[in-house]
Order: structure tokens, then C-alpha cells, then sequence
């Protein structure tokens, strides 16, 4: 097992109606406020009207960005920032999914410079401060609610990128299953998706860590299990929270304590698929993952069949890419390129976008062979 440094600041509040403290807990951060969402989905399930009241009744002053898009743009945050400096705002709320979360995150950090967003991305700045985010989290999926990630796209320079730093952790994030009742089907099963693929990258990781290999099988176990039965029942309130807590739990570092690191290689293919194509971050990673898997069950037979016998209880890497494949069907994500529309034709797209993002993961190392390679087995699976 590797040393590792455990450090969480977020505060936490999950479960049902707990932003009925929101207000009195955003005052303790002051009242100007700057309210940051998506395209209008928190209008139409009447989650706008609970947090304008919450607002209401602390006097906050209240300075609202709308319109963050889910594959969020670097532009949006720039905007949203200049909102936010110009009137000198106190905290920062956000309320979605993750793109508004990862979004309001960078925020924070470019309120107080007077740069673009993108040059954090660019290690060509530090961020020194950060403007408190409190968050109301729409969507079960990303871990961003409990993690100091943001992942931001540039479509000039036809770049998806995550950014991490201990500035990004939220101060305090709701989790209310409720909230998540109007996720459509299929956004529920890419956030499932998602968070099965945040095990996998942690258990494909640099390191040696028994227990978190545990954690990972628990929580793809505890999806596996209640995901399909939430599909079919989208406003069960304890379904709803077991795949909330769930997709907290695979991204807020648990599943990584004694490693190194995580893998990460099918993450950064999955944000050129979204990058190039706008698909939903989790329906590129049931295309990614099983070709990855794949793509490696030669390298690390063993290590892929360790996780088919504790997951499936399966005995051989086949079984076990097998097992996930048939697993995503059942939920309906697609499992390869033309299932989403992209033909043979897209080949060389998809490898220059691979280029320019300098795909690689940071324990299993990718290269431009291996990504052709890749590439056909998201095209026609094996
Ligand atoms: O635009 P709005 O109105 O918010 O609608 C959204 C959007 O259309 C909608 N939605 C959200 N909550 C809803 C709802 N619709 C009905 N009822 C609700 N309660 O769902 C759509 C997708 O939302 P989005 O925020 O884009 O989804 P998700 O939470 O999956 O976030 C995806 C983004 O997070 C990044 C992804 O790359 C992608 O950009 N990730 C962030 C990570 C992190 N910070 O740790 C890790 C992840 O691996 C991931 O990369
Ligand atoms: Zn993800």
C-alpha cells in the first residue's frame, strides 16, 4: 500500500429536504450571491423556486448566470466570473449537475484574477483564492459534489480537460435524492455508467490497495444491483438515494486511498468522444471502457479477472468484459460508435482529437499505436 494523505473539507448534507437550511447557511458566507445553472431544467421541476425562497429569506442580494451547458465551455465560466467580480459577490451557488458544479468550481478561482479561466487549464496561472461554492446537486453521477475536480471544454483549441486543486472543494453540498427525481431514464443509467467507470479508473490505478479494491467492488455491486430497478422506477425515493450516495462514494476518494493515483486513460478518450461529438460524459464511457478493457486484457489478464470474479463472479477477462457489456445493454447505454451514430468515417477525427488531448492514462500509458487500435474497437468490438 502507498502513503497517502486523506483530506475532505466538503460538508456534506445528504438526504430528504436538507436544503431547508440552505439559506441560514449560505448568510454565514454574506449575501451577495451568485446563482449559477444549466439550461432550464431547474425551472421546469420547481427546484428554482425552493432555492429563490431560501434566498428570499436571508435578503440575499441575488446575481444569476443561467445557461451552463452540460459539456461546459471555458467561455460560460469567463462570463459567469466577470458577473460575479463586477458585483463583488460573496458565494457562489450551484445548483445541477455536474456541469454546473464543476463550472461555479473555476468560477471561484477566476473571480479573484483577471485572467481567462482556460489558463488555469494551462498551468500558465496558480489559483491563490477562491470564492466559497455551496452546491445543490441535481444529478447523480459525476462525484464533483465532494471532490476538488472540474472538467472544462475549449472548443477552439479542441480541448476536454479536468483541473484539480484543494481551492475546488465546495464548502457545504446538498444532497437531496428528491432532487434527482425528473433526471430523465436516460441520464440516470450515463450517471450509473459514470460511476461505475470512476471504480474501474481507481481499480486500474497505480498501487496496491486492497480495501479500496473492496470499496470499488461494493460500489459498482450496490449499481449494479439497484440501477436497473430505478430505471424502471424513477421516482423511488430510496433507489434514487442509494445511486446518489453510490456515485459520492466512487468519486470522493474513497476507492483511492493507498494508490498513487487512479488510471484515467478512459476518461480522457471519453472527452474527446464528448468534445467532438457532444455525447453525454457517461454514454462515451460505456463505448470507452469495454474496448479499453479489450484493448488490455493481454497486458493485465489477472487484474481483469480479479474484478469479473468479485464483481460477477465470473473466472476469465472475457467473462468479465462479457459481464459489463451485457450490463450497460440492460441499461440501455450504447456499447460502441455507430451506436450513437458515429461511422468508420470518423476514424482519423477521432484519432487527431486523441492527439491534440495527449490521451494517455497515468498508470496503463497509451500512444498513438495503441489508440488506432482503440479507436477500431469502438468501431467494430471484437
Ligand atoms: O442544463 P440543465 O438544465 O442543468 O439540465 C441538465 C443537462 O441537460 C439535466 N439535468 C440535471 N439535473 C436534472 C436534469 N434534468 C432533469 N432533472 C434534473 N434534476 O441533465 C443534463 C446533463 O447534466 P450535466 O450536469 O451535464 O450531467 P453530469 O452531472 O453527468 O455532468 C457531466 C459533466 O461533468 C464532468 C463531465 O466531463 C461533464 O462535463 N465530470 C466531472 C467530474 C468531476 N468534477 O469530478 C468527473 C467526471 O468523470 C466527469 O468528467
Ligand atoms: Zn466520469
Amino acid at each position: 500500500m502507498e502513503n497517502f494523505v486523506a483530506y475532505n473539507p466538503t460538508k456534506l448534507h445528504f438526504g430528504k429536504d436538507v436544503t431547508d437550511i440552505l439559506g441560514k447557511t449560505i448568510e454565514k458566507f454574506g449575501k451577495r450571491v451568485l446563482l449559477v445553472y444549466g439550461g432550464g431544467s431547474i425551472k421546469n421541476n420547481g427546484i428554482y423556486d425552493k432555492i429563490i425562497s431560501q434566498l428570499k429569506s436571508i435578503d440575499a442580494r441575488i446575481f444569476e448566470y443561467q445557461g451552463i451547458k452540460p459539456n461546459p465551455v471555458y467561455e460560460d465560466v469567463d462570463a459567469a466570473a466577470k458577473l460575479g467580480r463586477d458585483n463583488n459577490v460573496d458565494v457562489i451557488l450551484a445548483v445541477g449537475g455536474g456541469s454546473v458544479i464543476d463550472s461555479a468550481k473555476i468560477i471561484s478561482i477566476t473571480i479573484p484574477v483577471n485572467n481567462t479561466c482556460w489558463d488555469f487549464y494551462e498551468n500558465k496561472i496558480k489559483p491563490q483564492k477562491a470564492i466559497p461554492v455551496i452546491s445543490v446537486l441535481t444529478l447523480a453521477a459525476t462525484g464533483t459534489e465532494m471532490n476538488p475536480y472540474a472538467v472544462l471544454q475549449n472548443n477552439k483549441t479542441k480541448q476536454k480537460w479536468g483541473y484539480g486543486n484543494d481551492l475546488l472543494y465546495l464548502k457545504h453540498s446538498f444532497l437531496d435524492p428528491q432532487n434527482t427525481f425528473t433526471v430523465p431514464k436516460n441520464y440516470t443509467a450515463y450517471g450509473i455508467t459514470d460511476l461505475i467507470a470512476h471504480c474501474l479508473e481507481a481499480y486500474f490505478g497505480k498501487g496496491d490497495a486492497s480495501l479500496s479494491d473492496s470499496f470499488v467492488y461494493a460500489i459498482i455491486k450496490e449499481a449494479i444491483k439497484y440501477g436497473p430497478p430505478l430505471l424502471d422506477d424513477l421516482q423511488n425515493y430510496d433507489l434514487r438515494a442509494k445511486i446518489m450516495y453510490a456515485a459520492t462514494a466512487a468519486l470522493n476518494r474513497t476507492t483511492l486511498y493507498g494508490r498513487v493515483s487512479g488510471d484515467w486513460g478512459v476518461h480522457s478518450i471519453g472527452h474527446v468522444l464528448s468534445l467532438l461529438y457532444d455525447i453525454p460524459h457517461g454514454a462515451s464511457l460505456s463505448i470507452a471502457y469495454p474496448a479499453w478493457l479489450k484493448f488490455q486484457k493481454n497486458n493485465i489478464p489477472d487484474r481483469i479477472a480479479e474484478l469479473g470474479k468479485n464483481i460477477f463472479n465470473v473466472n476469465t477477462p472475457d467473462e468479465t468484459i462479457t459481464a459489463f457489456e451485457a450490463f450497460f445493454k440492460s441499461i440501455e447505454c450504447p456499447l460502441k460508435l455507430s451506436d450513437i451514430g458515429i461511422e468508420k468515417n470518423n476514424k482519423q477525427i477521432i484519432f487527431d482529437g486523441m492527439i491534440s488531448n495527449k490521451v494517455t492514462g497515468m498508470n496503463h500509458k497509451l500512444n498513438p499505436e495503441d489508440y488506432e487500435k482503440l479507436i477500431d474497437l469502438m468501431l467494430s468490438p471484437l
